[in-house]
Parts: structure tokens; C-alpha cells; sequence
């Protein structure tokens, strides 16, 4: 694993575009595994200032997300669907017929897992993905578990997750319980993997994550175990470990 301080999340977020966006120039065709969460905002930001000084081309790209909640309208403002149009997508010349998330409305979850793997077989793998880090450990929406999942799998959030995740809704009863996600194996199958850290509240799983156990019950630990695995994190994150 190799490991890049930040002095702040404005710099993490300069780093981790420009390795994106490097990733681009090389490989005008890349396969992005692409995350959500606040962490990557200001990185997709500074993609669509790259993009729109004309530094990067999108037009053959594509992208394939980590997650999608359960139960969620594409037109609902929090759905990953809307996130990434939001944050990226509608901003930049990447052809929306190439951009891919689980389908959220899919009520019958074996189907949607089974389609979402359809597409990740299909576009052939992935060349970088993206990801940021839970408090609790988890990646896309692998909650700690007694397992690491392989394919796309519908999960019970966790409740500490559920309760992060309640900024974003009016209350409790409106955040989603469950989600479809990448499985760990599919994660784990990107030629190569960035992960992103920032604040203070990420010091401890950092710690944990990259310098504990590997375990199921700290989903990220597996990243260990990856040959190609680029952390970047700013001071507060990294401030519980030594690099
Ligand atoms: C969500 C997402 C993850 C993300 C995590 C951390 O649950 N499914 O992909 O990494 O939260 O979010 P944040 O970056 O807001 O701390």
C-alpha cells in the first residue's frame, strides 16, 4: 500500500483528481470505479475544472459505481443515481450509456445483483476504483460481516451507518436500511484502487483498516492484500498512524 499525506482535504482532493485524471489521459477508455459519499466531492470537482480547461476527455470513459440504496427513485436527490449526476457526470462529456449503478428500484434483489454483475462483466473490468472509507469500516456498502462478499450482494446497513447517514434526510424513517453493493471481490479485482481519508473521525478506522487484522469485520482491512492500493489522507486522518 502506499500511502500520500495531504496538508487538507483541498489538497487530498487535488491529489486524488490528478491521479484520476492521469488515469484518463493514459488510457482514454478507462473502466472508473466510481464512490459517493462526501469525501470525493471536491475530487469530482476538480475533474470537471480539468475537463472544463480542456485537460481531460471523458468521451470514452466508463463508469461503474460502487452502490445504490435500496428503494430509491433515480429523481430522489439522495440516490447515488442523482449524487453522481449531480457531482460529475452531467458536468463532463462522459456518455451517460456508459455510466452504471445498481438499479436501486429493482425490488427483487437477487435480479439486481445478478444484473449489476452482468454490467461489471461486461465492461470488461475495472482500471481504477475509487473509494472512501466508513467510520465502521466498510467500502461501497460492505458492512463488517462474519464474511467478505464476492459479487453484488443487497445488504442490512448497519446502524451506525444509517444513523451517518440520517444529515442527509429529513428523519430516521426516511434513510434507507438497505442497499445493493459491489461485492468485495469485485473490489478487490481493479487493477488498481484509491481510497480516500479526511478529518479527524478517520483517524481510528484508518489505523485499523491498513494496519490491523485483515477481517471481515473491518471490510477495508482487505485492501492489505491488494498489490495496487494508493491511500491518500489528509493530516487528521492520518494522525493515529506513522508513515
Ligand atoms: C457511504 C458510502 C460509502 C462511503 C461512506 C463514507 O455509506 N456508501 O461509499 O465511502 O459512506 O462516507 P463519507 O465520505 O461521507 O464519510
Amino acid at each position: 500500500m502506499r500511502f500520500i499525506k495531504t496538508k487538507d482535504y483541498e489538497d487530498m482532493s487535488r491529489k486524488a483528481a490528478n491521479i484520476i485524471g492521469a488515469q484518463v489521459v493514459l488510457k482514454p477508455a478507462s473502466v472508473l470505479g466510481l464512490a459517493t459519499g462526501s469525501t470525493p466531492i471536491k475530487t469530482y470537482a476538480n475533474l470537471v475544472k480539468d475537463y472544463q480547461n480542456g485537460d481531460l476527455d471523458f468521451s470514452q470513459v466508463s463508469s461503474v459505481n460502487l452502490d445504490e440504496y435500496k428503494g430509491l427513485d433515480r429523481k430522489n436527490d439522495q440516490s447515488y443515481f442523482y449524487f453522481m449526476n449531480d457531482h460529475l457526470f452531467k458536468h463532463v462529456n462522459i456518455d451517460p450509456n456508459r455510466t452504471f449503478l445498481p438499479d436501486g428500484m429493482e425490488n427483487d434483489a437477487a435480479k439486481a445483483c445478478r444484473d449489476y454483475d452482468g454490467v461489471l462483466k461486461a465492461v470488461g473490468g475495472v482500471d481504477l476504483q475509487l473509494l472512501g472509507i466508513g467510520h465502521n469500516g466498510h467500502i461501497g456498502f460492505n458492512e463488517p460481516s462474519d464474511v467478505f462478499a464476492d459479487q453484488t450482494i443487497c445488504v442490512d446497513l448497519a446502524e451506525s451507518t444509517i444513523q451517518a447517514n440520517q444529515r442527509f434526510f429529513a428523519s430516521y424513517d426516511d434513510v434507507p436500511k438497505r442497499a445493493y453493493t459491489m461485492g468485495i471481490g469485485t473490489i478487490m479485482a481493479a487493477a488498481r484502487i484509491l481510497i480516500l481519508a479526511s478529518g479527524e473521525g478517520k483517524a481510528a478506522i484508518v489505523k485499523a483498516a491498513f494496519f490491523g487484522p485483515v477481517t471481515p469485520k473491518v471490510p477495508a482491512s482487505i485492501l492489505q492484500f491488494h498489490p495496487d492500493v494508493i491511500v491518500i489522507g489528509d493530516e487528521a486522518a492520518f494522525s493515529q498512524i506513522t508513515i
